[in-house]
């Protein structure tokens, strides 16, 4: 998988660091040629010896010591890729933050090498602002973050934090030296994420959708060489670097941004969980208690799936999304062809682990002449890959 790549694995200080024993191995077994910098505080969790001993290379750790100084420079430029893996938050810290006290740091900042990260620490330092605005200037500075799982913490609580597996990293690596130029010099348009639809000032009716899957989905076109508008509706998410983006609150926003990029647009993905139903009105004071029943009347969204399908022309490839509960396929095709999307995304929220909220999804793609693809549940920027490759190879007719 990995035959003739240079691959610069940097371990920080983190229990996670045993994983990085198991990466190594794969990484060597599938003929990577792999050199491995450790801080000091690695070495408090797992030996060089491991190492050097699974990579066949002296382990870095110093700049320099009594004989030899550490080529940094040429380090950086030896490699094809630099994983840091895992990432605690100290070295994510001073990454962001270009601080030079040690080996790791000194490569990483003058490395001419893509860089991704697997960053691994408790919850509370994961969600906290400091980490948040370090994780955005490294994403800003070009660094691909792999993202973390939840589960059992080193704490002993449970939650997100967990360094991404060996198995997924590699997975992530192969995806990178495979991402190809596949959509170069295509225009493609996502939406992504809830809509709110006011009632009052301070009330909204809206959905569970994170945005993640559309966010995925982005990031995954953009990286596969199409230049990339993303119309995110309210989400706490990130959007990718490299991606364009306008945010919006509610349908009727989502239908005004969607149409200002419409025409450009040689992709286009609706995998926005758009409002079916806005109030008739919305108050302009906040609504104050009254009767004990308040009835509020609801009328239409504009269905942007459907205008589009409308409207699109024979070169524009259109995808639409469905989450079912029942009846998954025959209500999907039954939507694309309403629609008159090209290809409609199925997740049917009765899998386990998929749909809304989950960092993972389960997903069956239909084609309008009939082609249907299934996949297994996977990471929601793993089907972003399968989406895009069935977008990559539909043929329109
Ligand atoms: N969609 C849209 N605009 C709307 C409603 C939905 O663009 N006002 C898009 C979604 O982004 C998705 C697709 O239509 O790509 C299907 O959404 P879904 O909510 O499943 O379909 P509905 O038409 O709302 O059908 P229903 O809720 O009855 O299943």
């Amino acid at each position: 998988m990995f035959k003739g790549k240079k691959i610069l694995l940097c371990v920080t200080g983190s229990i996670a660091a045993y994983k990085a024993v198991i990466l190594l191995r794969l990484l060597i077994k599938n003929e990577a040629e792999v050199k491995v910098i450790m801080t000091h505080a690695a070495k408090d969790f797992v030996s060089p010896l491991t190492f050097s001993t699974l990579s066949k290379n002296k382990i870095l750790s110093d700049l320099f010591d009594e004989e030899t100084w550490a080529n940094h420079v040429l380090l950086g430029r030896w490699a094809d890729v630099i994983i840091v893996s895992p990432a605690s938050c100290n070295t994510i810290a001073k990454m962001a933050n270009g601080i030079c006290d040690n080996l790791l740091l000194a490569v990483y900042l003058s490395a001419s090498s893509p860089v991704l990260l697997a960053p691994a620490m408790d919850e509370d330092m994961w969600n906290h602002a400091a980490t948040r605005n370090n994780l955005q200037i490294l994403q800003k500075n070009g660094c691909q973050i792999l993202p973390v799982n939840e589960g059992e913490l080193a704490s002993g609580l449970t939650g997100k934090g967990r360094m991404a597996e060996p198995e997924e990293i590699v997975w992530y690596l192969n995806n990178f030296f495979n991402s190809k130029t596949a959509l170069k010099g295509k225009k493609a348009l996502v939406t992504a994420g809830p809509t709110y639809e006011a009632i009052d000032p301070v009330r909204f009716i809206g959905n569970h959708s994170s945005g993640k899957m559309g966010v995925a989905l982005a990031k995954e076109l953009s990286r596969r060489g199409a230049e990339v508008h993303l119309i995110l509706g309210p989400s706490a998410i990130t959007v990718p670097a490299g991606v364009s983006s306008t945010r919006v609150v509610s349908a009727y926003e989502m239908f005004e941004a969607t149409f200002t990029y419409f025409n450009q647009a040689d992709i286009i993905v609706m995998a926005a969980a758009v409002a079916d139903y806005m109030p008739e009105k919305s108050a302009k004071e906040k609504i104050k208690k009254g009767d004990k029943r308040l009835i509020l009347g609801l009328t239409g969204t504009k269905d942007i799936l459907a205008k589009a399908g409308e409207l699109k022309t024979h070169n524009q490839i259109l995808v639409g999304f469905a989450l079912e509960t029942e009846n998954g396929k025959e209500n999907a095709i039954e939507k694309m062809h309403r629609k008159k999307a090209d290809l409609i995304v199925l997740n049917s929220l009765k899998d386990a682990g998929a749909g809304f909220g989950y960092s993972t999804n389960k997903i069956s793609i239909f084609e309008k002449n009939g082609a249907e693809h299934s996949f297994e549940k996977k990471s929601k920027e793993e089907v972003a890959v399968d989406i895009v490759n069935t977008i990559i190879d539909y043929k329109n007719e």
